[in-house]
This record gives C-alpha cells, sequence and structure tokens, in this order.
C-alpha cells in the first residue's frame, strides 16, 4: 500500500517535468541570473563559490533545472549524472546555508515573476534538494 507521503512525491515529480514547458526557459535562465545577483554578494554562501567562474556557475545551475524541469539536455550531455550530493561536499553546507539558498532562490523567483502555480511546484522541490545537500 502506498503511503501518504509517496504519493505526494511522486504527483511533484510529474508536475517538475511540466515546468520548462509551463515557465519557458528564458524565465528560467532569468530566475537563474536573478539568484546569481544575490549569491555574488552574500556574506553567507557567497564564498562558497568560485570566484573567477560565476558564469560557469550560473550556466551549471540554469542548465541542470532546464534538464531536470523537462527542457534539453545540455546539462547531461556537458556534466554527466548530476551527483549533486557527491559535487557538494568540498563545500560546507549547513542549516544556515541551506535556508540561505532558499532565501536568495525564493526572492529570485519572486522577483522574475514565477506564476504562484508554479511556485508552488519548484519550492518543495528545491527545499527537498537543498536539504539533501547539507553536509555538516
Ligand atoms: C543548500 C545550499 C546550497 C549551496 C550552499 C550550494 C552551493 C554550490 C556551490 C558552491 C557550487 C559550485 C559552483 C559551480 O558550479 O562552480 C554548486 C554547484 C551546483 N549546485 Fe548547489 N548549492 C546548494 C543547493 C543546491 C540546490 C538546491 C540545487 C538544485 C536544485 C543545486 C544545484 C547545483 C548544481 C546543478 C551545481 C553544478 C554541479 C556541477 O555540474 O558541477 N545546489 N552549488
Amino acid at each position: 500500500m502506498e503511503t501518504k507521503g509517496r504519493r505526494a512525491s511522486v504527483a511533484l515529480m510529474d508536475e517538475i517535468g511540466q515546468l520548462y514547458g509551463q515557465v519557458g526557459e528564458t524565465r528560467l535562465r532569468e530566475m537563474v541570473a536573478a539568484f546569481y545577483q544575490k549569491v555574488r554578494v552574500d556574506d553567507l554562501i557567497g564564498p562558497l563559490y568560485p570566484d573567477q567562474d560565476w558564469e560557469g556557475a550560473e550556466k551549471r545551475l540554469a542548465d541542470f533545472i532546464v534538464y531536470r524541469f523537462g527542457g534539453p539536455q545540455t546539462y547531461l550531455e556537458e556534466r554527466g549524472h548530476p551527483r549533486l550530493r557527491g559535487r557538494h561536499m568540498p563545500f560546507a553546507i549547513g542549516e544556515a546555508e541551506r535556508d540561505r539558498w532558499m532565501k536568495l532562490m525564493t526572492e529570485a523567483m519572486s522577483e522574475v515573476e514565477v506564476p504562484e502555480e508554479q511556485v508552488e511546484v519548484i519550492r518543495p522541490f528545491f527545499a527537498q534538494v537543498a536539504d539533501m545537500m547539507r553536509n555538516r
């Protein structure tokens, strides 16, 4: 028998694959650009990012989101399997860093006006992934 939680997460997975079509690539990339504008100057998580490669970091996250939300698979072609937990191991991520990432991304979504209906799908997905990245 399926638990309620599992049913909810399967439904969420289906919805995530539709986001690319609903929000569109332009707005998704604008969201990531707005997010990195904030990360760059953030006192807590800004220093974790490679200072010489902000453009590269922005492209990697945007390509990942485009692919994960049902768009072109450029991320997979260029970076292979995401292995996100492993790739975040070099960075000390605890609750405070997780919460700051979510705060800045929530602000970015609102700034570029991602429609509320889609924000309701995107937020829990990001929150789940961000929580998985905790390694401290
Ligand atoms: C929990 C707080 C988080 C922190 C502090 C954090 C920090 C970082 C840092 C410092 C990098 C290296 C930047 C680079 O690519 O050069 C990175 C890469 C990346 N992050 Fe995060 N991250 C967090 C959460 C997330 C979440 C929630 C997602 C996805 C929804 C995500 C997706 C990615 C991706 C796709 C990359 C590039 C991986 C690669 O191909 O190398 N991160 N992150």
